[in-house]
Formats: structure tokens, sequence, C-alpha cells
């Protein structure tokens, strides 16, 4: 697994790095560890955007979601190297760039970053297209929030409209647009990503790490306590 991982990465894989994110229109995207709205045609669209790809999320995400992402290759990222027991599907990394160097080795998939606020502004440099999901919803007690640092200038973006879509009751608790957010340095952000995987191969190729991690029981419940959503 460990040599699999520090093999050479290909060249020109990873052509777009897509940050997925439904947001209210004051920035909120999180309250007390979970999504703040239930918005089923949403889930489904995210569901659908991010099936047999790849996902990097961040640990606490991971555990709010309460377990790995069906259909899909998870990179989790936690500092935390023995999180869990890592399996083909997902699998624990420690660094941005280890994220981005696992992520470069599914050179057919694409790949998202979902979430949450921390792990969206620490990709932001290197995130050439944004899915956004603006909700008309206010949640006055959210805890968690998308920094308008992701975005920098306005204008270094091409914005199109996706969708818009009404509240429909029992399905979405709120209106909501998509918008598809592409950078205009798309090439100077695609090359800062190359050069951060290829400054992790160099790093690490020569390291006989054990190829074996520690077991780990796991913080998660196998199952969750709760029902979830299909996510
Ligand atoms: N609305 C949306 O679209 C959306 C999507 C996703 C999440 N969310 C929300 O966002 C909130 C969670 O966001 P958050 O910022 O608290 O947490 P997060 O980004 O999901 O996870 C943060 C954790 O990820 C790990 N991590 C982050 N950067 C790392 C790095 N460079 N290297 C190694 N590990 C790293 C650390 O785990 P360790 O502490 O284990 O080291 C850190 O504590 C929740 O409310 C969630 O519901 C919303």
């Amino acid at each position: 697994m460990q040599s699999e991982r520090l093999r050479k990465p290909h060249r020109g894989v990873m052509k777009t790095l897509t940050s997925i994110v439904a947001v209210s229109r004051k920035g909120a995207i999180g309250c007390k560890n979970e999504l703040p709205w239930r918005l089923k045609s949403d889930l489904k669209f995210f569901r659908e955007t991010t099936s047999n790809n790849v996902v990097i999320l961040g640990r606490m995400t991971y555990e709010s979601i309460g377990k790995c992402l069906p259909n899909r290759t998870n990179l989790v990222l936690s500092h935390n190297a023995v999180l869990f027991q890592d399996t083909d599907d997902c699998r624990v990394v420690c660094s941005i760039e280890e994220s981005l160097f696992a992520a470069s080795r599914y050179s057919s998939k694409e790949t998202f970053v979902i979430g949450g606020a921390s792990t969206y502004l620490q990709f932001s440099p290197l995130v050439d297209r944004y899915l956004i999901t603006v909700v008309d919803k206010d949640v006055p007690d959210a805890d968690a929030f998308l920094s308008e640092d992701v975005f920098g200038d306005p204008d270094n973006w091409n914005i199109r409209s996706l969708g818009e879509y009404p509240a429909v009751q029992g399905v979405d608790e709120a209106p909501f647009a998509v918008y598809e957010w592409t950078a205009k340095d798309a090439a100077r952000r695609e090359s800062l990503r190359r050069s951060l995987v290829d400054e992790f191969f160099s790093r690490n190729h020569l390291l006989k790490r054990s190829t074996k991690r520690a077991p780990s029981k796991g913080v998660l419940p196998q199952q969750p306590a709760v029902p979830l959503l299909q996510l």
C-alpha cells in the first residue's frame, strides 16, 4: 500500500480540482458539526456529481457524516495517521500535499474537496472550480462559515448559473440556486498543485517507511447512531 502511494505521480493528472459546498447567503455552512438544512435535491446533486470520483474531506466532516461515502474514494485529512484502518476506498491523509499526491493516483477520476470550513480555506489557492449551492435560509446559530478569503478577488472567476430550485415541501427545506465558479488563472493553480505533488514525492520516495500503520479501533462507531441521509 505504502509503496503504491509513493510511486511517481502521473503527469497531467487532476486537470481540475473542484470544491463543492452549500452555503447560506451570509456564509453559513454548518452548525454543531452538521449541515444546517435538509435539501434532498441538493444532496442528490452532490451524490451524483461526486460518485465514482475522489473526495477529500476534513476529519470533522468525516465524523459529521459518520462513515466514508460509498462509491467514492475517500481521502480523510487528519494529523492522526491511525484515525482508522485504511481500506481501498477510504484512507487517512496527513497533509494537503499527501491528499493531492494520493488523488493524483486516480488519473481517470475527478477530485472534489467536500469540506468543511478549514479544509475549504486551506485548499483555496489550489482549487480552480467551485460548485456552490446558495441556500436561501438564515442560520442564526451557525458556527461554521465559508471564509470570504477562499475566493480572493471575485474578478478572478467566471460565474455560471446551473439552476434555481424552489423549496418543495417534504423535499427541500428552502429554495436554493447552484452556481459554477471557474478560476481564470486555472493553469497557475494546476501548476501549484503539480509542484506540491512533485515536492511530496521527492521528499518521501526515499523514505523506507513502514508499510503497515498501527491497527486502530477507530474513533467512530461502526454504525451511525442515527439514520444518515443518503449522501
Ligand atoms: N455546507 C457544506 O457544504 C458543508 C460541507 C462539509 C462540511 N460542512 C460543515 O463544516 C463543519 C466542519 O468544518 P471544520 O472546519 O470544523 O472541520 P473540517 O475541515 O471538516 O475538519 C477539520 C479537521 O481536518 C483535519 N485537517 C484539516 N487540515 C489538515 C491538514 N492540513 N493536515 C492534516 N489534517 C488536517 C484536522 O483533523 P485532526 O484534528 O484529526 O488532525 C482538522 O481538525 C461542520 O459543521 C460541517 O457540517 C458543511
